[in-house]
C-alpha cells in the first residue's frame, strides 16, 4: 500500500451537516484500520470515514436513514466512468437553459418559495437533460450527488447553517446564480478529481436503513459478519433539536424527484428527522434514568424526553454494534459534549459506560480541539417568514471532540454475556457489492 493521502477523494462533493473533519477521518483510518478489514459506519453521512478506510486498504459498508447521504457516499466510491461524465458535461455546455422567469411554483407542502422561478425552470431543464443522457448507474450516482450540491447552492437557503433558514430579502434579490454554470463547475471539479490516481479501488457502499436494526440491515444486504472495525461519528442528539439532517436534504431530494434510474430517489423522504435517533417517542412515559454526571437537566420537560429517547435509541445501536463485531474487534467513536436543556450532555462519558456494560474495554481516549464549528450569533427565529438581514458574527458550537476507542469483548466474555450471532442471510459476501 502506498502512502496515505491527506484527504479523501471527493471530500467536498456535497456539504453535509456535522461532517467529521476529513483529516481526522484519515488519521483514524491510518491508526486503527488495516488493509483487508471490513469496516462499518452505522451513521455514514457523506462517507468520509469509509472513504478514508478505503484509502487504508479496507472495504466498508455504511448505513444512514437519509437517502441523500447514501447517494453522496456511493458517489465517492465510484471508480470509473470519467469519459461518460466528460461527454455529458460537454453535451450540457452546448445546451441553452431557459432564461425566462414566468410563474411562481411552490413545492408541495411548502409555504415558502426556495428558488427564483427562473432557477426552478432551469432545474427542471437540467433534470430533463440528465434523463435524456441515460447514464449508467455509477455515473448517474455522481451526477445526482453534484445535482444535490447545485440545488443547495442555487436555492434561497442560508448556506452557513443546516436548519432550513431562508436568505434575507435583500440577499435573495441580490442573488444571481445560474444552474448550468453551477452544475458544470461542480461536475468538472469532480471529473478532475477522478484524474488523481488513487491507492485502492474504492470498495465501499452505503445503504438506506435504521441502525437501531443494524444487524438486520446488514443481513438483508448480504454482508457477511463479523465486522472487523466500527468507526463512526454519530449524531449528538435527536435531529430536530440539533442540526436537522432532514430539512435541506429533503429540499434537495424533492427537487431530484423525476430523475430516473436511482432506487434511493424513490424512498419516502418526508420525515427524515423523525427517522433519526430520538425522532420518534417510544419510551411512552417509561422511566429512563440518566445519571447526573451524564446530564443534569430536567427529564420531565419535552427536551428532557428527547434526550432520554435519543439515548435509549443509541443504546440499541451500541448493542447491535457489539453483536456484529468480531471478538476483540475495534470500535472508534468521535463524539462531543453539547449543551441541551440548560445542562451539558457528556456523551463521551455515556458511551464509555454503555460500551463497558456491554463487555467492551476502553483502550484509548483522546481529545481534539474543534476550530471551525460555528453557529451564527443571531439566528432569525422565524426565518421562513421574516426577511430582515442578520449579523454574521458567530460563536463556537463545540470546542472539543473526544475520540474513544474500545475493544469489543473476547470470546469468553461474549459467551458469558450470551451474545446471539445475527442470522446470516441467504446472499453472503465478504465484500459489499
Ligand atoms: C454526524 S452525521 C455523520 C456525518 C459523517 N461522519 C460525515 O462525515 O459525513 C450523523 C448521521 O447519522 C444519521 N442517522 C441518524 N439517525 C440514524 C439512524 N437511526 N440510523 C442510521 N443513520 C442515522 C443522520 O442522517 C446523519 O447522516
Amino acid at each position: 500500500m502506498g502512502k496515505l493521502a491527506k484527504n479523501t477523494r471527493l471530500n467536498l462533493i456535497m456539504p453535509y451537516p456535522a461532517m467529521i473533519a476529513d483529516e481526522l477521518a484519515v488519521a483514524i483510518a491510518q491508526k486503527h484500520i488495516h488493509p483487508g478489514d471490513l469496516v462499518l459506519d452505522p451513521f455514514v453521512g457523506t462517507g468520509r470515514i469509509l472513504a478514508a478506510a478505503a484509502q487504508a486498504g479496507a472495504s466498508g459498508v455504511g448505513i444512514d436513514v437519509n437517502p441523500l447521504a447514501v447517494i453522496v457516499t456511493n458517489a465517492k466510491s465510484v471508480s470509473g466512468g470519467q469519459r461518460r461524465l466528460r461527454d455529458f458535461a460537454l453535451e450540457l455546455t452546448r445546451k441553452r437553459f431557459p432564461a425566462d422567469s414566468s410563474g411562481i411554483r411552490l413545492l408541495m407542502g411548502r409555504r415558502v418559495e426556495w428558488f427564483h422561478p427562473r432557477t426552478h425552470r432551469q432545474i427542471d431543464y437540467l433534470k430533463g437533460q440528465i434523463n435524456r443522457a441515460k447514464l449508467p448507474r455509477a455515473a448517474l450516482t455522481v451526477v445526482v450527488a453534484v445535482f444535490f450540491a447545485t440545488i443547495r447552492e442555487v436555492s434561497y437557503c442560508r448556506k452557513d447553517q443546516w436548519k432550513l433558514h431562508r436568505l434575507s430579502k435583500a440577499s435573495r434579490n441580490a442573488q444571481r446564480v445560474d444552474v448550468k454554470q453551477t452544475f458544470l463547475r461542480r461536475l468538472s471539479q469532480v471529473i478532475n478529481s477522478f484524474e488523481v490516481p488513487t491507492h485502492n479501488l474504492y470498495k465501499f457502499r452505503a445503504v438506506i436503513g435504521d441502525s437501531k436494526r443494524l444487524s438486520h440491515v446488514l443481513s438483508d444486504q448480504g454482508v457477511k459478519f463479523p465486522i472487523d472495525c466500527v468507526v463512526t461519528s454519530p449524531p449528538y442528539g435527536d435531529s430536530k433539536s440539533t442540526v436537522q439532517y432532514g430539512g435541506i436534504s429533503q429540499l434537495c431530494l424533492e427537487m431530484a424527484k423525476g430523475i430516473l434510474g436511482l432506487k434511493a430517489l424513490d424512498y419516502c423522504i418526508s420525515g427524515i428527522d423523525a427517522n433519526c435517533l430520538g425522532g420518534k417517542m417510544s419510551l411512552d412515559g417509561k422511566l429512563y434514568a440518566i445519571p447526573k454526571r451524564i446530564w443534569a437537566g430536567d427529564l420531565c420537560t419535552s427536551i428532557g424526553k428527547r434526550v432520554a429517547q435519543y439515548l435509549d435509541d443509541m443504546r440499541s445501536v451500541c448493542e447491535q454494534i457489539v453483536r456484529v463485531l468480531k471478538a476483540n474487534g475495534k470500535i472508534v467513536f468521535v463524539v462531543a459534549r453539547r449543551n441541551v436543556g440548560g445542562a451539558t450532555l457528556n456523551l463521551d462519558l455515556w458511551f464509555r459506560s454503555e460500551f463497558e456494560k456491554l463487555g467492551c474495554t476502553l483502550i484509548e481516549w483522546t481529545t481534539r480541539e474543534i476550530k471551525r464549528k460555528l453557529t451564527p450569533y443571531l439566528v432569525v427565529p422565524k426565518a421562513r417568514s421574516v426577511s430582515c438581514e442578520t449579523e454574521m458574527s458567530a460563536v463556537p458550537t463545540m470546542r472539543k471532540e473526544y475520540i474513544l476507542v474500545f475493544s469489543s469483548p473476547n470470546h469468553l466474555t461474549r459467551a458469558s454475556a450470551n451474545f446471539e450471532r445475527p442470522i446470516p442471510s441467504r446472499r453472503q459476501s465478504r465484500l459489499p457489492q
